[in-house]
């Protein structure tokens, strides 16, 4: 695992951003993991500079880590929404390689079966995480135990609380989620992880200074050969 600690968030979005370029250029069909969240919208903004001025993404795969269930793609909290906004509709990927996990799908098990399959035939290149206050990666949720593929969650209330941000009022934020499991997650080739501010500095000192537990998923990070975690000041000020 390798620590490196920015002055600010649009410093380590350009850095971030580096880092998918590199595979994106080495890579015959390059398998981008992506995020959503406050914490990645810097990233996008440069990764959407970059493409204005000629990096190419019409030879990639991209596989969103996770998606509220009941959201169909056009509902504006929807993750595919916000990954439509923040990068699909400003880069030359092609629709059909773009996937995300349909939350509206009418047979939930169905859909966790298909998207475990996509995942199978695309293994990730570089999968790109943010951080839950709780330690969640994806919507992997604090648990004593943890679940390797593609699964339903009950958002805790954590959670909840925390993404009301994104909704005009907590009661609107969806109480389920499908996410990619830790299994797809932590067999990507390498593994970027970015958070900032304050309010992330106690979750980074326990996930990456602390044990592997499965009450804080992120720090099974710790477990992987090729993790780098992207901080800034704030994000890193507890960590020894
Ligand atoms: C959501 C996503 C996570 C993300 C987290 C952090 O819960 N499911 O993948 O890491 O938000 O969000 P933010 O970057 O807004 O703090």
């Amino acid at each position: 695992m390798n620590i490196r600690v920015f002055d600010t968030p649009s410093e380590a979005g350009v850095y971030a951003a580096s880092l998918i370029e590199r595979v994106l250029q080495s890579q015959e069909k390059p398998v981008l993991g992506l995020a959503t969240g406050g914490t990645v919208i810097p990233f996008y903004r440069w990764l959407v500079e970059m493409a204005k001025r000629g990096l190419d993404f019409s030879h990639a795969v991209t596989l969103n880590l996770d998606e509220y269930v009941g959201l169909a793609p056009d509902h504006p909290q929807s993750y595919h929404a916000f990954m439509d906004q923040q990068l699909f509709s400003h880069i030359n990927v092609a629709r059909e390689n773009i996937h995300v996990p349909r939350g509206f799908a009418p047979d939930l098990e169905a859909e966790c079966d298909r998207y475990d399959e996509i995942i199978r035939r695309n293994p990730i290149d570089l999968q790109v995480l943010g951080i839950g206050v709780n330690g969640h990666i994806g919507f992997n949720e604090p648990n004593h135990t943890l679940l390797s593929h593609t699964h339903v969650v009950n958002l805790s209330k954590e959670t909840i609380s925390s993404n009301a941000r994104f909704f005009e009022s907590e009661s609107e934020v969806p109480r389920q989620a499908i996410t990619m499991g830790v299994q797809a997650i932590l067999s990507a080739k390498q593994i970027v992880l970015m958070a900032f501010g304050d309010e992330k500095a106690e979750i980074i000192a326990k996930a990456f200074g602390g044990e592997v537990r499965t009450d804080i998923p992120a720090s099974m990070l710790q477990l992987h050969r090729d993790t780098i975690i992207i901080l800034d000041q704030r994000s890193a000020s507890k960590l020894e």
